[in-house]
């Protein structure tokens, strides 16, 4: 049983945390909660041990929340910390990660140099194996190197380019917009391109990305140009064919993000999560050598996936497609 301490109980962490009890190789020595709030609430109902984020958790306290210790005490009992904090932070915790000499998972918004490795289980799971500190790439780059992975296995692949259009906030969040416009991206290529090529150097891709107002789902509007020619037809069963990636049909009437969520929702999926990186399949199509697809990633779910994996490669596990299937299968995912 490998011991996981989560550090940071947000979108990510909470999800996290809800995984890693699910897996019967895993066991969950509690969450470290900052501020007071409901997400606090629903950890100390499921009987989840909450440690404070600093040393002493003052509102915590003050709101009746009985605290097991503080993070240094998490960190002490556990064999692998997931840090689920904001951007920056966990490289701020890696001080005290490194100081116990525990192993520890980072997520996409820290920076690449945080970690030895960057990780997406089917496409470079081994390349973590023992490894100290892994950095489970940011979503929108998770959602790129499952379809482009299966795509450059089956074709190879020269160039590619994407646009990511990018969801404006996670659905709770009541700070962030736009709510009446269309931001560029004005960075080119932008960070998402650079990020795939940490996990997938042997091509190249370039990116661009605009925020829109909604809060379901990033879309990516993909480019390839392919080493050997495909098929329409022989795409779409390639990507069904692959794991952790959906192939949504026009058919069943799901044309939009609106509808994925409604069907995860359908579905009985936790919170309405679709981890699966969802492909339209009336929007694969091929030209000469060109691949053309569009996408959609559930911010929220798709990394909670690659986390577990990330676990498993940090403490050895040796194969990734035992780990992805021992993943998949707690998850529900087939
Ligand atoms: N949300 C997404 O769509 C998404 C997708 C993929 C990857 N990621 C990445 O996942 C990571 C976490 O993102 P998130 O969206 O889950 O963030 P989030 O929802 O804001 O959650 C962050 C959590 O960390 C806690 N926290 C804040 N400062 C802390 C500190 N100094 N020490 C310990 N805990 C602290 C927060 O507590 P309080 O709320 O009490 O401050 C909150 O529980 C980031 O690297 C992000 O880039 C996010």
């Amino acid at each position: 049983m490998t011991k996981i301490g989560v550090i940071g109980y947000g979108t990510i962490g909470k999800r996290v945390s809800d995984a890693v009890l699910l897996q019967n190789d895993m066991k969950l020595v509690g969450i470290t909660g900052n501020s007071y709030n409901y997400k606090i609430e629903v950890a100390k109902k499921k009987g989840i041990k909450i440690f404070s984020a600093d040393k002493v958790g003052e509102d915590l306290k003050k709101n009746n929340i009985y605290l097991s210790g503080n993070i240094y005490d998490l960190v002490k009992e556990c064999d692998v910390v997931v840090d689920c904090t904001p951007k920056g932070v966990g490289q701020k915790n890696k001080e005290t990660y490194l100081s116990y000499d525990k192993k520890a998972i980072f997520q996409g918004g820290e920076s690449l140099e945080v970690a030895d490795t960057s990780f997406v289980a089917q496409c470079n799971y081994n390349q973590s194996i023992n490894k100290d500190y892994i950095r489970v790439v940011s979503c929108n780059t998770t959602g790129l190197c499952r379809t482009l992975h299966a795509v450059d296995k089956q074709y190879g692949i020269d160039n590619v380019h994407a646009t990511i259009i990018r969801r404006a906030a996670d659905p709770w969040d009541i700070y962030h917009g736009p709510i009446n416009s269309i931001v560029p991206v004005l960075e080119l290529p932008s960070h998402h391109g650079p990020d795939v090529r940490t996990v997938l150097p042997e091509f190249s891709v370039f990116t661009t990305a605009m925020t829109v107002p909604t809060t379901i789902m990033h879309v990516h509007s993909v480019t390839v140009d392919l080493k050997n020619p495909a098929t329409d037809e022989d795409v779409i069963e390639l990507f069904r064919n692959t794991t952790r990636i959906k192939v949504v049909r026009n058919s069943e009437k799901i044309r939009s993000t609106a509808e994925i969520i409604e069907f995860a929702k359908d579905l009985g999926r936790p919170r309405g999560d679709m981890p699966e990186t969802c492909v339209w399949d009336k929007a694969i199509g091929t030209w000469g050598n060109k691949l053309f697809y569009l996408q959609a990633v559930h911010q929220e779910s798709n990394v909670v996936l690659e986390t577990i994996d990330a676990i498993r490669a940090a403490m050895g596990f040796p194969s990734a497609q035992e780990s992805i299937k021992k993943t998949n299968e707690s998850m529900g995912i087939n």
